[in-house]
């Protein structure tokens, strides 16, 4: 299964991802973490990343595609995947699809998560995520055990540098611009499967298992 997570951000890509790798047994791939990596490691990827990333622009193109080039063809993506953040423009999914035709395969589903911009200013203003693990948590609505400790690794909980109101915006605007046209090119494909980002996480989850033709024990119907 070759998945594509489409969504603004905050749409809660990460958080279904976390789900669907559990279910499928496939890996998610997520430039956006493969991003901030980079920039945690200080490589050269990173300090060229970190100007785009801060000010919620788009990293360039032949960046991202060359980042996806490579790790699709590693061994743990034999069986598919899930791309989270990626694409996110015209030229991006172009260039992805140029990329699997010779490698005679093709994505199978897109599932676009739908949410309204005030619910995620609310939604990304409340995330944490684990400094050590990368688990993902949130102050209202996913709360640690422990406040500003990970339940899963004991790591520390901070909160994203892109995170902050006024960045969030200037990544809404981006999306609208550039990642949303995506919405009709899948669409135009016959990929794109709708499901309401809002409400409870396990919920929309099974609405995605639902939109790719299971049911909720995960049978196909
Ligand atoms: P990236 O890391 O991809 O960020 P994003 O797309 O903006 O998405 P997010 O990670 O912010 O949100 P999400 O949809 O995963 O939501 P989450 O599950 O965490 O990209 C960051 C930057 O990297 C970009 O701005 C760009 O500069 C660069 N970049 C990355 N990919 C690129 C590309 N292809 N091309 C160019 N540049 C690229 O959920 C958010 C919060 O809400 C969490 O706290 C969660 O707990 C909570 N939540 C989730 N679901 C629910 C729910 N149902 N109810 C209540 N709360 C919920």
């Amino acid at each position: 299964m070759k998945l594509i997570l489409l969504g603004p951000p905050g749409a809660g890509k990460g958080t279904q991802a976390v789900r669907l790798v559990k279910h499928y047994g496939i890996p998610q791939i997520s430039t956006g973490d493969i991003l901030r990596k980079a920039v945690k490691e200080g490589t050269e990827l990173g300090t060229l990343a970190k100007k785009y990333m801060d000010s919620g622009e788009l990293v360039p193109d032949e960046v991202v595609i060359g980042i996806i080039r490579e790790r699709i063809v590693e061994p743990d993506c034999e069986k598919g995947y899930i791309l989270d953040g990626f694409p996110r423009t015209i030229a991006q999914a172009e260039a992805l699809d140029a990329m699997l035709a010779k490698m005679d395969t093709a994505i199978d589903h897109v599932v676009n998560i739908a949410v309204r911009d005030e619910e995620i200013v609310k939604r990304l203003t409340g995330r944490r995520t684990c400094s050590n693990c990368g688990a993902g948590y949130h102050i209202l609505f996913d709360t640690p055990k422990e406040e500003g400790v990970c339940d899963k690794c004991g790591g520390k909980l901070i909160q994203r540098d892109d995170d902050k109101e006024e960045t969030i915006r200037a990544r809404l605007k981006v999306y609208r611009q550039q990642t949303e046209p995506l919405i009709a090119y899948y669409e135009k494909k016959g990929l794109l499967r709708m499901v309401p980002g809002e409400g409870n996480m396990e919920e929309i989850f099974d609405a995605i298992l639902k939109a790719l033709g299971e049911d909720f024990d995960g049978k196909s119907v």
